[in-house]
């Protein structure tokens, strides 16, 4: 698009409702969604920004599997965590919709129907895999084998999750159903397919000729090689019986490809935002943007824009900026592994710290090649960036201002070159940040972002006002307060750039300062502020995070790990004699249980109690305190080998004192045989607090 765009249509990618919203998402989707997005707003642009849950597709019917309950219950429980996550972490969507809203399925039938009316569909009858002790098709996730590429013996039906090789089911070696195990039969099966081989040439135009210069290179690396590769007709349709109908006469049991009709998504949830939706979908001058992780790469950038061209009268995207993945701790996030920092339990932990994760994420945000997050980086970006850099700067003007002029903002004097140096870099400021948001480059726009506040340290360490006030203030006065008044000039300027970034800090600097809504527009200059302005001190913008809570985070990680490798090590279960199981205890009603508060808590810190040496004192976080209990376990367990485990607590014991330390719960064991005390824990770990019934 050479022209400036006259409206812009920014999606990001509809996450499966199947577990809840980790940070490897926000890295790579809607952290930089939403900045660019905020950016584009704070421009005065025309945008919407939509998104919604997919509740469709394998891994949502394969949770429900995992977790007992029916798919709608897992749908509605994930669909109403993604929307509080997004809310909290800031994320401003226009629109969060869900694939299960009726306006979707009708516009997503309505889409089939007209590909398949113009005879767009190939229609094929063939042996697919069939599971005969659950009698359903098999197909993608549902089945599982052998990758003929790496021999990964996991791999599934439409990809090798270890070597990236995307699968059919056929190439699987000694293939098994995801559902029984069982070793599939073959049946025939009738479906409806979209011949991409005859897009081949079109696309290779559009994406090779058309955007080899403004598309991130790994998404033109992943889009020329399935191009080269040679595209193969795709079914658009699917037996199964969770999803939408194929809206075709006599098929019960056929649904739309999740992958047919997620993506049209977008345009059901835009058309649910707006009654002008039409404008956003169908002006060629709307700049049509899709934020998607790279597993999603092809079916933005071949399948949808291929089923567009199909229907007609649609804008295609102008850009896909797919992100890599970000790792955890050097190891892949994984909802099944449950290796991951969900943000609902990140927010449990540090409270209203949204920004210091978001900082974090952009900052190392995986946007050329896959990046680690760890809490010992995190830590050290909060501490020495945030609060040392931009913190202490914001905080030093403010607390001097209210110091030296009764918090009213002075007025500038004679400037010296050292200020109109700092006014120059200010006044480039905006400009600069914008070209890297404009493309894409969300760590970069950060880094200049970052280097204006350094700029601040620096002028206020060489002018250091507290030197002049100390050696008169009456006659240092005028040079003082021209000092303040740039600074305050330049914190006004990180509250308005701030915005896209840190937007909850940017909100906090506004009300310190009383800015109002100055826009993007007007950053970069330095009379934001007026002399006389009442500056408010509202406090720190960042507290320090201690280093105790960083540890149990490191932790709680480590527990996972070590219960995983010990799921995994485990082999056969010691042999018990029945005879020593006996039933002591006469029976009770329900109500009796249900009096009964358990729940799953973490060990923060276990010591042994002084002068008992059956005592441990251990600090748990129970989900929902953190709490003492003092436990006799100590010839079981050493403290050391407890820290980050996770146990189950008789939370509504009546507290009592243990030595003179109050214990509040017990904690549960397992008494072997022998007398040996074993701790009672949930097999996968769990969120704590999760209630044992
Ligand atoms: O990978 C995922 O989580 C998919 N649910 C993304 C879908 S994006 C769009 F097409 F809806
Ligand atoms: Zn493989």
């Amino acid at each position: 698009m050479t022209q400036e765009p006259k409206r812009y249509l920014i999606t990001a990618a509809l996450p499966y409702a199947n577990g809840p919203i980790h940070i490897g998402h926000l890295a790579g989707v809607y952290i930089p969604a939403d900045i660019y997005v905020r950016y584009l707003r704070a421009m005065g642009r025309d945008v919407k920004f939509v998104c919604g849950s997919d509740e469709h597709g394998v891994p949502v019917t394969i949770r429900a599997e995992q977790e007992g309950i029916t798919v709608q219950e897992v749908v509605d429980k994930y669909h109403s965590m993604f929307e509080n996550s997004f809310r909290e972490f800031g994320i401003t969507f226009d629109i969060y919709a869900r694939t299960s809203n009726p306006i979707h399925h009708e516009t997503a039938q309505d889409f089939f129907k007209n590909l398949y009316e113009k005879g767009l569909f190939e229609e094929k009858t063939e042996e697919q895999y069939y599971d005969e002790v659950k009698e359903r098709f098999l197909q993608d996730r549902y089945i599982r084998g052998t990758c003929p590429n790496c021999s990964n013996p996991d791999a599934q039906g439409d990809q090798c999750e270890k070597c990236g090789t995307a699968l059919s089911p056929n190439e699987l070696i000694n293939p098994r159903s995801a559902y029984s195990d069982a070793t599939p039969t073959l049946r025939p099966t009738k479906n409806w397919y979209l011949p991409l081989q005859n897009y081949a040439e079109w696309l290779r135009q559009w994406i090779v000729e058309g955007h080899a210069s403004d598309w991130k290179t790994n998404v033109l690396g992943q889009c020329k090689s399935w191009i080269e590769d040679g595209l193969r007709p795709r079914a658009m349709t699917r037996d199964l019986d969770w999803g939408i109908d194929v809206p075709l006469e006599g098929l019960a049991g056929k649904k739309l490809y999740v992958w047919f009709e997620a993506p049209i998504g977008y345009i059901s949830a835009t058309k649910e935002l707006t009654s002008d939706w039409e404008k956003y979908w169908k002006s060629q001058d709307t700049k049509l943007v899709h934020f998607i992780g790279k597993d999603n790469i092809v079916f933005h950038c071949i399948i949808f824009p291929a089923m567009l061209k199909a229907y007609g009268d649609f804008v295609l995207p102008e850009n896909v900026p797919a992100n890599e993945f970000m790792n955890l701790e050097g190891d892949k996030i994984s909802t099944s592994r449950n290796w991951a920092v969900w943000l609902h339990e990140y927010l449990q932990e540090f409270p209203e710290k949204q920004d210091a994760l978001r900082y974090a994420l952009t900052a190392n945000m995986p946007e050329t090649k896959d990046n680690d997050f760890t809490w010992a980086d995190f830590y050290t970006k909060y501490n020495s960036e945030l609060v040392g850099i931009l913190g202490n700067f914001i905080n030093r003007v403010v607390v001097l201002t209210e110091k030296y002029f009764e918090g009213k903002t002075p007025s500038v004097g004679k400037l010296q070159e050292i200020d109109q140096a700092l006014i120059n870099a200010v006044a480039e400021a905006p400009a600069k940040i914008a070209q890297s948001l404009e493309q894409y480059r969300f760590r970069e726009a950060l880094a200049y972002y970052m280097d204006v506040a350094r700029a601040g340290n620096k002028y206020m360490q060489d002018n250091a006002p507290w030197s002049l006030y100390k050696a008169g203030f009456e006659e240092n006065k005028e040079r003082i307060a021209t000092i303040l008044h740039i600074s305050l000039q330049l914190v006004a300027n990180l509250a308005v750039l701030g915005e896209p970034f840190l937007p909850f800090t940017a909100g906090k600097i506004r009300t310190m300062l009383g800015l109002g809504n100055t826009t993007w527009a007007q950053a970069g200059k330095t009379d934001l502020i007026a002399a006389g302005q009442t500056i408010q001190n509202t406090g720190l913008l960042f507290e320090k995070i201690e280093e105790a809570s960083i540890e149990a985070q490191v932790g709680k990680l480590e527990a996972i790990k070590k219960a995983r490798e010990e799921k995994e090590n485990a082999t056969q279960k010691p042999e018990v004699e029945s005879t020593s199981i006996v039933n002591h205890k006469s029976s009770i009603e329900y109500t009796d249980f249900e009096k009964i508060d358990i729940r799953v808590a973490t060990v923060l810190a276990a010591e042994k109690v002084k002068g008992a040496d059956k005592l441990l004192q251990l600090t748990l976080d129970t989900g929902i305190d953190t709490r003492t209990v003092v436990s006799g376990i100590a010839l079981h367990y050493a403290p050391e080998d407890l820290v980050g485990r996770q146990v189950c607590l008789l939370a509504n014991l009546a507290p009592r004192k243990l030595r003179g330390i109050m214990s509040q719960g017990m904690i549960l064991t397992a008494e072997e045989p022998d007398g040996k005390l074993r701790l009672i824990a949930p097999h996968e770990v769990v969120v704590s607090g999760s209630v044992v019934k």
